[in-house]
């Protein structure tokens, strides 16, 4: 048996074992006597009565180890101009501090405490601050208009929002207060306190009681000690795109999450505790959750923590100067990036100025990994390339090569094999497996392994019906695709309403609602089309009311507009074109699958259920004209 063989054997057949090994870890208050129990809800928990902090793994541990002078968190900011380091008592101390400033506003375990800020140092501290606390951050990404930010307050009503005055796009400022002030007034719940901090690119005014200067709310404070719970309270809620408009919070707990961050680092990441991890994302997506700010710094790395783009800040040479600079071992980002890196330095010149010795590998994820992208990065760095496939469900990656345990051959496309301890299997409509090759539901037979979501945020319901009540037994991922006679796994994209512009996960469910409360559109679809940087572009297809006269350009002018202002500029909704009708079915079902395979140029069936099949036609000749 190869070395991944055993270990996924072992993870498969005594799973209390082999997690009761892994958490072995992790410097636990109170170790757990039970590894694997049913909750309430009748879901499995790991690690039900151990106690822990997540931030004295991430902080004090390693300063009790006798690393405090290591560096924990280096921050380069191209945007700004500028770069900064903290050691692990430095981010130790800062965060002890920010614990103390939301306790003096009344924030306790359990407390909600939303995070809206850019890729700013003092966001992962924030974060660190409240898992200090035991109470859970929601993080929510800047590029998210208020609407998103009115939404998720509602939802996780936190005692205290926590932001900054700006962030900065390439070339650009955006302010964020007024973006958090019109979010609260939107939103039926509203925190007690705003603490913002001041970035000198646009200092914010502050307006009301309500609002507090970050500085001088810290002044004279009392650094706050780590404050135990249990493995299974959460840690954080991250808001993720589901098929409709109102984004579900998947929760994450601390002990199953701890153990499984620590366990990915040496398993697929093969990183060594005094190595540099870069994770080139945002914190508020999933990727910079877990590898910019937990994994990192509780396996005792150096984390980066980058406020820029890998290309025009100030140059598609960035990410290869930041691996230079910080001899960095383990490159994390998504495809997306490395395609715009390509498409402006087509023949990798800027690589070549830069010594990239130090770095072991790079991985990928966020959406599918294509071939061209892995063989031009791959031929240009000299470097092996990883596709891992994952989720904000899950926390880290599902399927992957575990480099730490055994590099296995690569095929173009696939994801590799399943990380010990997910069971993946493929189902068929009736939720039997199918034979390999073929394609199929996605499915993760439970339990599901630490770090995995227990629920979704106040809507246990929703976590039943969207995630485990089609096949009894498993978790279904959202996402298509097929296990070949090797394993190896093919994510072929998903099959929800859920689409991937950039890296980043969007509803078409949710734009549609947006686009259809239009008072001019009868109704409308809105698919994701193929874009070679992107990935993903979304697409809208409208109907007129009858006797509605308006110019397409100008409604086009005002959907774009308003999905802009509703969801936010990251999510790229920039056409929509006027039709007749939409293809359905004869139960009225709109053809969004047969739309997207028809503006993507594919071969593509008429389905047997069709109401009328020239209306495929009609779109034909709509989108290609
Ligand atoms: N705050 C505010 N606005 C933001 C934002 C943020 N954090 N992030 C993006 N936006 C805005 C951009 O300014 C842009 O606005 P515009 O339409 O007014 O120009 C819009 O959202 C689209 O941004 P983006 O998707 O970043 O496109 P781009 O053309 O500026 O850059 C890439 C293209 C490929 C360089 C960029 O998408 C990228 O770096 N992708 C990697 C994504 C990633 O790391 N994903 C995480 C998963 S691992
Ligand atoms: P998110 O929850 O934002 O991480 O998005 C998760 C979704 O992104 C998955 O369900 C997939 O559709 C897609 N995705 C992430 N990583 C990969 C990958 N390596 N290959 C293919 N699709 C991916």
């Amino acid at each position: 048996m190869s070395a991944y063989q055993k270990e996924y054997q072992w993870a498969l057949s005594q799973p209390e074992s082999f997690w009761a090994e892994q958490s072995k870890n992790i410097d636990w208050f109170k170790a757990p006597q039970t590894i694997l129990a049913n909750d309430e809800n009748g879901i499995e928990r790991w690690f039900p009565d151990g106690e822990l902090n997540t931030a004295w793994l991430a902080l004090d541990y390693h300063c009790e180890q006798g690393r405090g002078e290591k560096v924990a968190l280096i921050y380069d900011s191209p945007v700004t101009d500028s770069k900064q380091q903290f050691t692990y008592s430095q981010l130790r101390d800062q965060v002890a501090n920010i614990a103390g400033m939301l306790a003096e506003q009344g924030v306790t375990k359990g407390d909600r405490v939303v995070i809206y800020m850019p890729m700013i140092p003092e966001a992962a501290m924030a974060m660190l601050a409240c898992a200090r606390l035991g109470a859970i951050h929601s993080v929510v990404f800047g590029g998210f208009a208020a609407n998103e930010l009115a939404v998720r307050l509602e939802d996780a009503e936190p005692k205290v929002a926590m932001t900054a005055s700006c962030g900065i796009e390439i070339n650009k400022v955006i302010p964020y207060k007024p973006l958090v002030d019109r979010a609260i007034m939107d939103s039926r719940w509203k925190p007690e306190r705003v603490i913002l901090l001041q970035r000198p690119q646009c200092e914010a005014e502050l307006q009301s009681e309500r609002d507090l200067d970050w500085a001088e709310a810290l002044e004279g404070v009392k650094p706050h000690a780590c404050v135990p719970v249990l493995a299974t309270d959460p840690l954080y809620i991250l808001y993720t795109s589901g098929t409709t408009g109102k984004p579900k919070g998947v929760v994450r707990d601390n002990g199953g999450h701890a153990v499984a961050m620590k366990y990915s680092m040496s398993a697929i990441y093969d990183v060594p505790q005094d190595g540099v991890y870069w994770a080139a994302s945002d914190v508020g997506w999933v990727v910079g959750h877990s590898y910019i700010v937990y994994a990192p710094l509780i396996h005792g790395c150096t984390t980066v923590l980058f406020e820029g783009k890998p290309v025009r800040t100030p140059d598609p040479g960035a990410f290869w100067r930041v691996c230079e600079e910080y001899q960095v071992d383990v490159l994390f980002s998504a495809p997306t990036a490395f395609r715009a890196i390509k498409k402006e330095d087509p023949e990798g010149e800027l690589i070549k100025q830069f010594n990239l010795s130090n770095l072991k590998t790079i991985f990928m994820a966020g959406e599918r990994l294509d071939p061209p992208t892995q063989e031009w990065v791959e031929s240009k760095t000299a470097k092996p390339v990883v596709d891992h496939w994952w989720q904000t469900e899950t926390g880290w990656a599902i399927a992957g090569n575990p480099t730490g345990i055994e590099v296995m051959p690569i095929k173009a496309g696939s994801a590799t094999k399943p990380i010990p301890g997910y069971q993946v299997e493929i189902l068929d409509e009736l939720g039997e497996p199918v034979a390999p090759n073929q394609q199929g539901f996605v499915a993760l037979k439970r339990p599901l392994p630490p770090s995995c979501l227990p629920t979704v945020w106040r809507n246990h319901d929703r976590f039943e019906s969207g995630y485990l009540s089609q096949f009894p037994g498993y978790y279904v991922s959202g996402d298509g695709g097929y296990l070949d006679e090797e394993g190896y796994l093919f994510i072929m994209g998903r099959i929800d309403d859920v689409i991937n512009v950039a890296g980043h996960r969007l509803s078409t469910g949710e734009m549609e609602e947006i686009v259809g409360a239009h008072p001019a559109i009868a109704e409308c679809a809105v698919v994701g089309v193929h874009d070679d940087l992107k990935g993903q572009l979304p697409l809208g297809l409208v109907v007129l009311k009858d006797g509605v006269k308006i110019d397409d350009l100008q409604l086009e002018g005002e959907l774009v507009g308003k999905v802009r202002d509703q969801i936010g500029a990251v999510a790229c909704f920039k056409h929509a074109l006027v039709v007749e009708r939409l293809p359905k079915t004869r139960s009225g079902k709109i053809l969004r699958r047969t739309i997207r395979q028809i503006a993507d140029g594919e071969q593509y069936t008429v389905p047997s259920t069709i109401d009328d099949p020239t209306s495929l036609e009609e779109i034909e000749k709509a989108l290609h004209s």
